[in-house]
């Protein structure tokens, strides 16, 4: 695929899911309007949507059927959610303590730390509200079914996608990776490259993981494919992190929409510091390229998720 079609598909996709999370975003009423004023604000700021696209491009490589997109939609949905809300409070004063992301104001800074907070809480179970709707499509809830996911494996499918969501974005997941990351700032003796690599996996690839692996479960794919891309998750979590790393010394804060040198602010020891500049390019290479040889080996292809993942190799934002 030339880079001008890539770009135009990834332009074009990005949009098509930014509609679908805007469908999902709950109604501003009432006397609870300030949060979700507040939610609101950071899903609609922007972002690159990797996660939904990653867990809708692999619901299509595990023969998932574009027939079949409003079983998924709710996920697409909750997931960005979830992924958002980790963002308002990694930027909280307690936390980063930053000040822009996606090229604006970040939540706290604009409705005040409480608010962010709670807007950050609205968000995560706000994304389980959002995907237990899959249910709905199921008739599991009462409501008047127009769709053809009755059938107990459509069922089946959306529970198991639920229970690792839950698991991914947790203390076992997301929130672990965050724990061990912010007490690691405090820590006085160099951080290992093993607790570093804990970090990165429970803080970036769980949501990353979680992302893929739920587009192949609501496919119906295979075991061995599920478990394929539970690894080529991890390879591309890790490689994310340490480009987001790199961009966090080297980037463009005005590309990236969020400040450079949050790192070193926080005296947190990154894969840089630990690796130095060559050789965590290096690494976002090789894992890059581990994770496409983990799709190649999958008979149906996806060109445009082979390349998606090549081109986070040389991502500026
Ligand atoms: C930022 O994630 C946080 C990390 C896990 C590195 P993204 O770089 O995907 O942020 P958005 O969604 O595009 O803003
Ligand atoms: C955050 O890592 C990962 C999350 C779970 C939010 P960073 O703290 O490096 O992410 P940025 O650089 O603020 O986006
Ligand atoms: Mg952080
Ligand atoms: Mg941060
Ligand atoms: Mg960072």
């Amino acid at each position: 695929m030339e880079s001008s079609e890539f770009g135009q598909k990834l332009e074009c996709k990005t949009k098509e899911l930014e509609r679908v999370i805007y469908r999902y975003l709950p109604e501003n009423v009432g006397l609870q309007k300030t949060v979700i004023d507040a939610m609101n604000y950071s899903i609609q700021a922007g972002g690159k949507r990797l996660r939904p696209m990653l867990m809708w491009e692999c619901f299509l490589l595990c023969g998932g059927r574009e027939e079949e997109r409003g079983f998924v939609e709710p996920f697409l949905a909750a997931i960005e959610m979830i992924h958002t809300y980790s963002l308002v409070h990694d930027d909280l004063p307690a936390m980063d303590n930053d000040e822009y992301r996606r090229g604006k104001k970040t939540t706290w800074a604009v409705y005040g730390e409480t608010f962010g907070i709670l807007a950050g809480d609205g968000l995560l179970n706000y994304a389980f509200e959002t995907a237990v709707r899959t249910f709905d499509f199921c008739g599991c809830t009462g409501l008047p079914v127009t769709s053809d996911y009755t059938s107990r494996k459509y069922v089946d499918r959306a529970a198991r996608a639920l229970a690792v969501l839950a698991q991914k974005a947790g203390i076992f997941g997301m929130i672990g990776g965050q724990t061990a990351d912010i007490e690691a700032e405090k820590q006085t003796s160099p951080v290992t490259e093993e607790q570093l690599l804990f970090i990165h996996e429970h803080k970036t690839a769980a949501l990353i993981q979680a992302a893929m692996t739920i587009g192949a479960i609501l496919a119906g794919g295979t075991e061995e494919q599920i478990a394929a891309l539970e690894k080529c998750g991890y390879n591309i979590g890790i490689a994310f992190q340490i480009q987001d790393d790199i961009l966090d010394v080297i980037g463009d804060s005005g590309e990236l929409g969020k400040p450079v040198g949050s790192d070193e602010q926080n005296h947190k020891q990154t894969y840089v510091t630990l690796k130095g500049l060559e050789r965590a390019q290096e690494d976002v290479s090789v894992l890059s390229q581990e994770a496409v040889r983990l799709l190649d080996a999958f008979g149906e292809k996806n060109e445009f998720l082979k390349q998606l993942v090549l081109e986070l190799i040389h991502r500026r934002k």
